[in-house]
């Protein structure tokens, strides 16, 4: 569960000592739960003498941690939902939640209109096959590595164009913040499918070789050209609605399972507590209409001779 792996992250943060703390937690509000009534006493630790009678009171094991996180002056957030029912995820908080625009045209196309529109379209077209042909109408593990994949070109942009805002001290229009919160959407997509599937090991290994591949291939292009980078991208993410366009039409007509929607799903995209997987099929999709959006509008930018810094940013949207 994202739970787990969310709470595992806190020892990160607070010492290993934690984990001593949390031997049969199984979820981060476990250890959130743990640990509030010692965060006040830290914050008073830091800036006082030790209070030995104190130290005497606490087990041993949450004296360590308390040390180090007193130390630091990092306390665990407590954060609470509208309900007032703690907050489980540490993987984002409530204000990164958000509506998906179901309003979103999923039929949009851009026609290739010129050599680098029809080599970014032909591109994507021959990813294409060979991965319908591979993953056929197994949904859930096309959606997931799908997902790793469409979590690149964000990263690879939002880095390059932070870069190049350093190299020439100027601002980038908001773009790199825009395209880094694609990349991180892209991922909660993935954290939300591995709740509902986990990937085999060989599907694994293929995803080791896509990404040292994609990565490399996404970064030269982008160096090479932002302009058709992210007319790729806008092909990708028009793909990535069609795909689930198809696996929305297999949950309506029962080839797939309508299962509940996992809990990270509700929490991220506001859903109602009785949502299925069609509901959250229904807002990734929206969300790839957007990202395909964004990209097309970018490279379109750049096609008429501007730069992406002179349009500002579509941020705000996740
Ligand atoms: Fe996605
Ligand atoms: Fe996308």
């Amino acid at each position: 569960m994202s739970g787990t792996r969310a709470a595992l992250k806190l020892p990160r943060l607070l010492g290993n000592n934690l984990l001593l703390n949390s031997t049969s937690a199984n979820s981060s509000s476990k250890i959130l739960t743990d640990l509030r009534p010692a965060a006040p006493w830290l914050r008073n630790w830091s800036s006082s003498a030790p209070d030995t009678t104190a130290k005497q009171d606490k087990p041993a094991e949450t004296q360590a941690s308390t040390v180090v996180s007193s130390y630091w002056g990092i306390a665990p957030t407590q954060l609470t939902k509208a309900d007032g029912s703690p907050w489980k995820w540490n993987c984002f908080r409530p204000w990164e939640t958000y509506e998906a625009d179901l309003s979103i045209d999923v039929t949009k196309h851009h026609k290739p209109e010129n050599f680098r529109d029809r080599v970014a379209y032909w591109t994507v077209q021959a990813l294409k096959y060979p991965t319908q042909l591979f993953f056929q109408r197994r949904h859930m593990c096309h959606a997931m590595l799908l997902e790793t994949v469409a979590a690149v070109p964000g990263m690879v942009g939002g880095m390059l164009l932070h870069f190049k805002s350093l190299r020439r001290f100027e601002h980038s229009g908001g773009w790199n913040k825009a395209l880094l919160e694609e990349a991180e959407n892209e991922r909660m997509h993935l954290m939300t499918f591995i709740e509902l599937s986990q990937p085999k090991w060989y599907e694994r290994a293929l995803v080791l070789a896509v990404q040292g591949v994609f990565f490399n291939a996404y970064f030269l292009s982008y160096l090479a050209s932002p302009k058709l980078a992210h007319r790729i991208t806008g092909y990708l993410e028009e793909e990535a609605v069609n795909s689930y366009t198809e696996f929305l039409k297999d949950l309506e007509n029962g080839k797939f399972e309508n299962v509940t929607a996992p809990a990270i799903a509700i929490d991220y995209w506001r859903l109602p507590a009785d949502a299925t997987l069609r509901d959250v099929v229904t807002v990734i999709r929206a969300d790839e209409a957007h990202h395909r959006d964004v990209n097309h509008y970018a490279s379109d930018i750049q096609c008429q001779g501007n730069e992406l810094k002179d349009a500002p940013a579509p941020l705000g949207y996740h």
